[in-house]
């Protein structure tokens, strides 16, 4: 067994103070401050040498239960189980402050700020993480601005802003979030959140294609057949009726999760490790995305939502009877399209991409087809299955390779095997959560696994094109499916019109 090799290490992270903007909501409780303790925990190596954080939110608090309820959050949710002493470290570095919607709130973030900063002996480094509703954005950038709390670009010392998806609710709110983020900041300064793009198996990816000759070679419309996304999730649409009806799937899931998906399966080889020259080849692809034609685009996109059914054995309600969802409502739980991307790699390669909600089980995963064998050897009589290669997302993180082997025996038969990676067994030891993973980039100020400006640009005109859609066409059906199945029928009937089976995860 060769041993690793490592071709970088994380970036050293310079010390900082990370305000959480809205650190009274569930965002920060189930993964920012555990992630955030996770580092610590970790040990010097990743973490900076010191780093402090101070909530900031609207409702008063005071610091004491601040900490209880990030205490609690964190053994809830933590990857790594609590450490009392190294938890007592890291509380001491926990402050909170009320006043997020007042305007006055800013002065005196600027002043405990600096009292954070002369205590704890820190540089005025600084990374705004804006876990707060969309809507209250605009006012929060503002407000940092005016009370001078954004440092210029190449400043001796940095200001950091991240932004939580969704960047905006259609092609044009997207563009007046991104043209009041760059009134304020330098896109340098700014880190766009998919936090798809921290998980250790989309990193593989990467690693998977351009790190194996096989691969790359193989990587494209001489030997693909076809490839299939899936994002599934079992649940429904719980406590957060209030944010996902006026999203839905489209917009929740496909706008960015599964473009990202998309972008990383088919990019081509970037010419170094540079975080832009990556973020450029995965651009590329969006670019090439062939636009929904003026004529048959409904034939190419499905939307669903589910009705009552079964899932975990439990009875579980439909869409519209869910707490919280109006009786109007016309919102999507189910998304499947087939695109093509328009480049020599590609060309006559369809991509077939669904996700949707109270499906049987939480999956993600990616499947490549490869092209059947020439029909002349043992694919004469009877089609062979062609090779296929799977790669699980979550959970139970891996790939397999399905090949054809001989069974044994007197007789020539043929059978699938599958080669088979899993990532618990394969490498010991649990996987840094993807928030640790993208808060340490942002202490380093690597943007590679950050979404570019334009890409949330190129990725929302598609997402529009669809909208429009739905919107310029009422005879669009919105299909069923029954909470617990893999989706509606119109959806199978898209990949079989074309010869195909979902692989479902
Ligand atoms: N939760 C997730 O799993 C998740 C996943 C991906 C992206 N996001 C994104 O992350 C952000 C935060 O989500 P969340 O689930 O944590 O939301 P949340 O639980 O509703 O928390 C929102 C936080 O923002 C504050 N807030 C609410 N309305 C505000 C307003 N009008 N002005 C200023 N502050 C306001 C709240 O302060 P008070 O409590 O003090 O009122 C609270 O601290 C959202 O943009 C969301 O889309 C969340």
């Amino acid at each position: 067994m060769t041993d690793t090799i490592h071709i970088a290490q994380a970036q050293a992270a310079s010390p900082c103070t990370v305000v959480i903007f809205g650190a009274s909501g569930d965002l920060a409780k189930r993964k920012l401050i555990p992630a955030l303790y996770n580092l610590r925990a970790c040990g010097q190596e990743v973490a900076p040498n010191e780093f402090a954080v101070l909530g900031f939110a609207r409702r008063p608090m005071a610091l004491e239960e601040f900490r209880e309820t990030a205490r609690v959050a964190a053994a809830r949710f933590s990857r790594l189980e609590l450490d009392q002493k190294c938890w007592r470290e890291f509380a001491a570095s926990l402050d909170y402050l009320s006043g997020l919607d007042d305007p006055d709130g800013f002065r005196h973030l600027k002043e405990r700020l600096e009292q954070i900063e002369a205590a704890r002996g820190l540089p005025p480094n600084r990374i705004y993480y804006l876990s707060i509703p969309p809507e209250a954005v605009p006012d929060c950038v503002e407000r940092l601005d005016t009370a001078g709390l954004i440092a210029k670009p190449g400043a001796a010392n940095f200001t950091r802003v991240v932004v939580e998806k969704p960047i905006g609710t259609d092609l044009d709110s997207a563009l007046e979030i991104e043209g009041l983020l760059c009134r304020h900041f330098d896109e340098s300064q700014i880190f766009r959140i998919d936090h798809y793009l921290g998980k250790e198996t989309v990193q593989n990816l990467f690693v998977l294609r351009f790190a194996n000759t096989i691969f790359e070679r193989m990587w494209g419309a001489r030997n693909v057949d076809h490839v299939q996304i899936t994002v599934a999730e079992s649940e429904g649409v719980g406590s957060r009726a209030m944010y996902y009806d006026p999203a839905g799937a489209l917009r929740d899931m496909v706008q960015n999760h599964l473009m990202q998906l998309l972008a990383l399966i088919a990019m081509e080889p970037p010419i170094s490790l540079d975080s832009d020259a990556i973020r450029d080849a995965k651009l590329n692809v969006l670019r090439a995305l062939r636009p929904l034609p003026q004529v048959g685009a409904r034939d190419l996109v499905v939307r669903a939502r589910y009705a009552a059914g079964v899932v975990d054995g439990e009875q579980v309600p439909g869409y519209a009877h869910e707490k919280g969802i109006p009786p109007t409502s016309h919102t999507e739980t189910f998304v499947a399209f087939k695109a093509a991307i328009d480049n020599w790699r590609w060309a006559g390669v369809p991509f077939y991409l669904r996700t949707g909600k109270r499906m049987p089980a939480r999956g993600s995963i990616i499947y490549i087809q490869f092209k059947d064998v020439p029909r002349i050897l043992f694919n004469r009589e009877k089609k062979v299955p062609p090779n296929a290669l799977t790669i699980r997302i979550q959970p139970d993180e891996g790939l397999s390779f399905e090949v054809l082997a001989k069974q044994p025996g007197l007789d020539i038969a043929i059978r699938p095997v599958r080669m088979n990676l899993r990532y618990d067994s394969e490498f010991s030891g649990p996987s840094p959560e993807a928030y640790e993973r993208l808060l340490l980039d942002v202490m380093s100020g690597d943007h590679t696994l950050f979404v570019s400006a334009q890409f949330v640009e190129k990725s929302w005109e598609f997402v529009q094109s669809i909208l429009d859609l739905w919107r310029d066409d009422v005879t669009i059906p919105m299909h069923e499916y029954a909470a617990g199945s893999h989706g509606p029928a119109a959806a199978d009937k898209l990949i079989q019109a074309d010869g195909h089976e979902w692989l479902d995860p």
